[in-house]
């Protein structure tokens, strides 16, 4: 890929009225559009209420224009959670190389004084939380194929920061909101590497809510051991959303209904896994293609990390390129297992970190998992199954 000036025509005028400390900061980082606050301002109007489209762990997300006429979806970063300049813009000129057909478009950032805030090319048909999980009435219709066309697509995004992007990309945060539909329904992942502009001593995660932990891999959410395979487990779970249509933690529902997984794992070992398919399709879809679906999530959320395939593979058994048949599933990991070692701490020992560690060296690289995807602290993830767990009851 080529690699512009950073500064081109537009910039080099702002570089002028620039301080000699921010243009020092700004050296050697390449291929960001920087926009300035006033632009961003403008695009908004003022970050008007009205623009806002959303909000999240991260800060606000509005829809503005920019100068050029293109509609850009605006993240206004919460300032506790920005870091050094030359740092965050390192990590943006990561994210913004970044070009695939099912991942959300980067176009810059706004660095100005505090103020941290990223521009996103705009996604016209929102979030699957919003649309297919909402509870109010979406106008999207999410026949079969459109569901199968955005599993595969997404499964395709996370394929390419997996294993093709270098250094690869862990996502850390894979569910149904960071998933946004264009016009034509297509899925983008949204927000990847976002996670590494947030200091570590602040975890993110735990602002979330409840429903959150139904998408975190076990040894994730008890150690914080965060590779690849973290991300997989997030996939299954929403590839089991997206053909059930449902969310994975439903706490009005009969107790054994409550968490998705579980519900599909007993009707897995009952072989009626097609009752589980979403009813508003009317029966009108694949049901051999549905089930397989399931199984496949069952398989993405493995209890042992190294039992989950690597999203290529995934993207293989989605599309039928490769057969599922041969491949034995076994027990998932369930959120009452993480449960039952809060409620009951003595019950099951917590696992030991050193010794966790060393269990998975089945990962071989792996869980040497670099620069975008290091495990950075297990308190974190500590943290993050507790604060959740407490809300969640
Ligand atoms: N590029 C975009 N185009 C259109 N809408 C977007 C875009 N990015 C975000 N949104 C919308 O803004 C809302 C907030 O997004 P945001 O990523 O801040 O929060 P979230 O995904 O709900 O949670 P989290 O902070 O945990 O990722 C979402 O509902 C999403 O639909
Ligand atoms: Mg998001």
């Amino acid at each position: 890929m080529t690699c512009l000036p950073f500064l081109c025509c537009r910039k080099l005028e702002s570089a002028t009225s620039r301080s000699p400390e921010l243009n020092n900061e700004l050296s050697g980082i390449h291929n960001v559009t920087l926009y300035s606050y006033k632009e961003l301002r403008t695009a908004t109007n003022d970050f008007s209420q009205i623009n806002k489209i959303g909000e999240g762990g991260f800060g606000s997300v509005y829809k503005g224009k920019l100068r050029t006429g293109q509609i850009a979806a605006i993240k206004v970063l919460s300032t506790e959670s920005s870091q050094g300049v030359k740092e965050f813009l390192t990590e943006i000129q990561l994210i913004s190389d970044v070009e695939h057909e099912n991942l959300v478009k980067l176009y810059g950032c706004c660095v100005e004084d505090n103020q941290r805030i990223l521009v996103y090319n705009y996604l016209e048909n929102n979030s699957l939380a919003q649309t297919l999980l909402g509870k109010g009435h979406s106008r999207i219709q999410f026949s079969w194929r459109t569901r199968v066309k955005i599993c595969i697509g997404v499964a395709k995004g996370l394929a390419y920061l997996h294993e093709e992007l270098q250094p690869h990309i862990v996502h850390r945060d894979i569910k149904a909101s960071n998933i946004l539909l264009d016009k034509d329904l297509t899925p983008k992942i949204s927000d990847f590497g976002l996670a590494r502009l947030i200091p570590p001593e602040m975890s993110h995660v735990s602002t979330r809510v409840a429903g959150t932990i139904g998408y975190l891999a076990p040894e994730y959410a008890i150690v914080g051991k965060l590779t690849r395979k973290a991300d997989i487990y997030s996939f299954g779970v929403l590839l089991i959303e997206i053909v059930t249509g449902r969310c994975n933690t439903n706490m009005q529902l009969p107790v054994d209904e409550q968490y998705i997984l579980e519900r599909t794992w007993r009707l897995y070992q009952r072989r009626e896994l097609v009752t589980l398919v979403d009813t508003s399709l009317n029966g009108d879809f694949d049901a051999e293609q549905a089930c397989r679906f399931l199984k496949i999530g069952l398989l993405c959320t493995q209890d042992s990390p190294n039992l989950r395939p690597s999203m290529s593979t995934i993207v293989q058994l989605l599309s039928g390129e490769k057969n599922l048949d041969n491949i034995k599933i076994t027990r998932p990991g369930l959120i009452s297992d993480i449960m039952d070692m809060k409620v009951r701490p003595n019950s099951k020992p917590m696992p030991d970190i050193n010794h966790t560690s060393s269990s998975y060296t089945s990962f071989g690289s792996e869980h040497l998992d670099s620069t975008l995807s290091t495990t950075r602290n297990f308190s974190q993830a500590t943290m993050t199954f507790n604060s959740v767990y407490d809300r969640s009851t």
